[in-house]
């Protein structure tokens, strides 16, 4: 087996409101990117890794990677508008050698050794691994055109949920016990991801697997951790570092 690892890093960590890109920002002494790293670059089997880094700050990104030596080759490419064709610069980065593609967010740096061997290990046999958690909240559907701003008393329309006062009504309660929120790494047999990027056109999905499920292939899901947040909201700095401080990173 033969793994390249593909790490998206190229959004523009808007909900983040810092003024340096996302993965540049510093968790305890080493920028978000680098932690994230460090798992990746310790398994035997990744032998490539390709990150995707917004085009205008390459070179921040360069010198990131320069600094922090962590013992492997990083490519960094030019990301796209979206995730999708982030990872779609990474996929035609893929040496035709590397026969299994694993993805990571950038942003999720307390992903473990033990995580990504697990994954690996049962990639072996299913052409599709993914990893999440059971969901620990109770989730409802909310009507979206009844979005409202209910501390500037204004409607926010279907597409807004750019307010931090969102208030709506409930459509539905959806039963908590079959689900599950989805984390990376993902893990893929290349060429199964290629057809699954090659067929579905979907601009603005954030999830690689849904992209394999369209073609009806069986993804398999093992239990993540709960740890392994997404870096996405200024409060996410707050956990992260207490993760840290915890001794879990
Ligand atoms: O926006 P979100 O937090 O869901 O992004 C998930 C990952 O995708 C992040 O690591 C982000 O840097 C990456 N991304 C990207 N290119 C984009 C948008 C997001 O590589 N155009």
């Amino acid at each position: 087996m033969i793994v390249t690892a593909i790490i998206p890093a190229a959004g523009l960590g808007l909900r983040l409101k810092s003024a340096i890109p996302k993965p540049l920002v510093r968790i305890g002494a080493k920028p978000i990117l680098m932690h994230t790293l460090k798992a990746l670059s310790k398994n035997r089997y990744i032998q490539h890794i390709i990150v995707a880094v917004p085009k205008d700050t390459m070179n921040d990104f360069e010198t990131v990677v320069k600094k922090n030596k962590i013992g492997k080759k990083i490519k960094l490419i030019p990301g796209g508008e979206t995730r999708r064709e982030s990872v779609e610069n990474c996929l035609r980065s893929v040496p035709s050698k590397s026969d299994t593609v694993l993805i990571h967010d950038a942003v999720r740096p307390f992903i473990t050794e033990e995580l990504i061997a697990t994954l690996l290990e049962e990639v072996r046999n299913n052409p599709a691994v993914i990893c999440g958690v059971p969901v620990k909240a109770t989730i409802k559907r909310v009507n979206p055109s009844t979005w409202f701003d209910y501390a500037h008393h204004r409607p926010l329309g279907a597409s807004g949920l750019s307010g931090e006062c969102l208030s709506g009504f409930v459509k539905k309660t959806i039963k908590r016990d079959a689900l599950w929120e989805i984390q990376t790494p993902q893990v893929f047999k290349k060429n199964l991801l290629l057809k699954a990027y090659a067929r579905c056109k979907d601009s603005f999905v954030t999830d690689d697997a849904a992209l394999v499920e369209e073609l009806g292939v069986k993804v398999k899901i093992i239990q993540g951790s709960y740890f392994n947040i997404k870096i996405t909201t200024p409060e996410d700095l707050v956990f992260a570092k207490a993760i840290m401080d915890a001794g879990y990173a």
